[in-house]
């Protein structure tokens, strides 16, 4: 397992201002688009590519074109759906599909509520879209799941991190073909299991509260 903290600047200003409680859901929604398809880049950078012939108005040339099937992006609902915007807008030729994931908040254990996915991963490239890496316990079900799939290989792009559910993740998937890539790794998960100093609960600030 890898893990990649993008260290840029536009990275954490943006990150800032989904941070700051005063921040609207329409700016929060509009800002995890454009913060994401910035992590998306550097997520992508492996993505399979091939040479494909063209021509251009001048003449014959080999270029790049993404191997077919093209990477399967897998927001996990609800929070993840906020992300799905920004990485598409980078990979529009990506196949969607989705994992309904909620934690029940008295265990903090991870449960499957939904799945629309292709019944056979074999081989395929797989970027999970989950905001908050908090426990652990979403995401390793959730790439669990697609390992058992068949999955090859899988990028979970992320806001945020708790040095706790990175730990639980390594120690599972140390050996597995995982990369993490977040914005931060933040200080600690507080006794609600949120990430501090965090953003809050990432689907009630893009969505609302749903009781
Ligand atoms: N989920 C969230 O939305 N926020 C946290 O801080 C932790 C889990």
């Amino acid at each position: 397992m890898r893990v990649l903290v993008v260290d840029h600047p536009l990275v954490a200003h943006k990150l800032t201002v989904l941070r700051d409680k005063d921040t609207p859901s329409p700016v929060f929604r509009q800002l995890t688009e454009e913060l994401v398809t910035l992590l998306a880049y550097e997520a992508t950078r492996n993505v399979r590519v091939e040479p494909v012939n063209i021509e251009t108005p001048v003449t014959a040339a080999v270029g790049t074109g993404l191997v077919k099937p093209t990477p399967l992006v897998v927001p996990i609902l609800r929070a993840g759906l906020g992300m799905l915007e920004g990485m598409t807008r980078l990979v529009p030729t990506a196949e969607v599909g989705f994992l309904g994931m909620a934690r029940n908040e008295e265990t903090l254990e991870a449960i499957t509520y939904a799945e629309r996915l292709p019944d056979d991963l074999t081989g395929r490239q797989v970027f999970v879209l989950d905001p908050m890496l908090a426990t652990g316990g979403t995401l390793r079900e959730a790439i669990k799941f697609l390992f058992k799939r068949g999955a090859a290989e899988i990028v979970c792009i992320c806001l945020l991190g708790a040095p706790e559910g990175l730990s639980v993740l390594q120690e599972e998937l140390a050996e597995a073909n995982v990369t993490i890539v977040l914005a931060s790794i933040d200080e600690r998960l507080d006794e609600n299991a949120y990430i501090v100093p965090g953003l809050g609960d990432a689907g009630d600030r893009l969505y609302g509260v749903v009781n």
